[in-house]
C-alpha cells in the first residue's frame, strides 16, 4: 500500500508502519557508535542524569522557571510554524526531542496522524515516555545513523529545536543530508538554533551566523530562510523555515 505521499507502508496503516520502523529500528541498535555519537551521548546522559530535565536548556534557569521558558518558547515558534504550515501535515518528526517538551504539542497542533519524538540521549527519552500521555506520540532512542538507516517513511515536517548548536561541524554536513533525505518533497523543515556572535568562552554550545545555517540546508535542496527570531538567556536565537523542492 502506498499512500499520498508515496509512501510505501507494506499493507499497514500509519500507525502499523511506526511500530515496523520503531521495531526495525530497535533490532539494529546493537550495531557500534562512531565515536563522536558515542561521545555526545555520553555528555547528554551525564547532563541529563546531574540535572534532570532542565539540562535541555541554559542550566541558569532553575527548575520552578522551566515549564514558563517552554511556555515562553512555544509562544515565540508555533505561530511562526503556523504561517509556514501549507498543507496537511500527516507524520512529524521532533529530531533531538529530549524528554519531549514539544513533541505531543506539535503533534496536536498539526493534526498529524503521528509525532515521532527522536533523541540520542536514552535518559531523556526515558522521561518522554514516562510523561507523555498521546497515543500517537512516540520516543526512540539510539545512534542517527541507525534512526535514519531504518526509517520506513519521510516526514511531512521535521522540527529541531536548539539541537544543531551543540552538534560539531564535521557531523552536522551528514546530519544535514540525513534530514534532507528524511523530509518528503513539499515538507517543511523548522528550527530554531543561537545565530549571536560566538562566545569564545562557551565550548559547549556553538552559536553560528544565520547564513552558514541557510546555506547547509539550501545546499541540500531545502531552501531555507529566517522567518523570526527572540532572545533567551540574553543570546539571539533564530527562527529557520524550509521546504523540500521538488
Ligand atoms: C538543548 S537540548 C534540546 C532538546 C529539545 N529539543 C528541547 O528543546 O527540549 C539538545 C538535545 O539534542 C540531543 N542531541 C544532541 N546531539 C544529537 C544528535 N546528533 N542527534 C539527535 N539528538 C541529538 C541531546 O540529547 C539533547 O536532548
Amino acid at each position: 500500500m502506498t499512500d499520498a505521499a508515496g509512501v510505501e507502508h507494506g499493507g499497514m496503516s500509519p500507525a502499523g508502519a511506526f511500530a515496523r520502523v520503531v521495531e526495525l529500528f530497535r533490532s539494529d541498535q546493537a550495531r557500534a557508535a562512531p565515536p563522536l555519537t558515542a561521545q555526545l551521548t555520553a555528555l547528554w546522559s551525564e547532563r541529563a542524569r546531574t540535572f534532570g530535565r532542565r539540562c535541555v536548556y541554559d542550566l541558569s534557569v532553575a527548575e520552578e522557571a522551566f515549564d514558563g521558558i517552554t511556555k515562553f518558547q512555544e509562544a515565540e515558534l508555533f505561530p511562526l510554524l503556523q504561517a509556514q504550515l501549507s498543507s496537511r501535515t500527516k507524520r512529524v518528526l521532533d529530531y533531538g526531542c529530549g524528554a519531549g517538551r514539544f513533541s505531543a504539542a506539535l503533534r496536536e497542533l498539526t493534526d498529524a496522524d503521528f509525532c515521532v519524538g527522536f533523541d540520542l540521549c536514552p535518559e531523556l527519552i526515558a522521561m518522554a515516555q514516562s510523561n507523555g500521555s498521546d497515543p500517537r506520540t512516540h520516543f526512540v532512542t539510539g545512534t542517527p545513523r541507525q534512526f535514519f538507516r531504518t526509517l520506513q517513511c519521510k516526514f511531512d515536517l521535521i522540527w529541531i529545536a536548539t539541537v544543531l548548536g551543540g552538534i560539531p561541524d564535521s557531523d552536522l554536513t551528514t546530519l544535514a543530508g540525513d534530514l534532507a533525505s528524511a523530509l518528503a518533497r513539499g515538507g517543511l523543515l523548522f528550527f530554531a538554533e543561537n545565530t549571536a556572535p560566538e562566545d569564545p568562552a562557551n565550548t559547549f554550545w556553538r552559536s553560528r551566523p544565520v547564513a552558514w545555517y541557510e546555506r547547509l540546508f539550501s545546499a541540500r535542496g531545502i531552501r531555507t530562510g529566517r522567518v523570526g527570531a527572540y532572545t533567551s538567556c540574553g543570546t539571539e536565537v533564530s527562527v529557520f523555515a524550509g521546504k523540500k523542492g521538488a
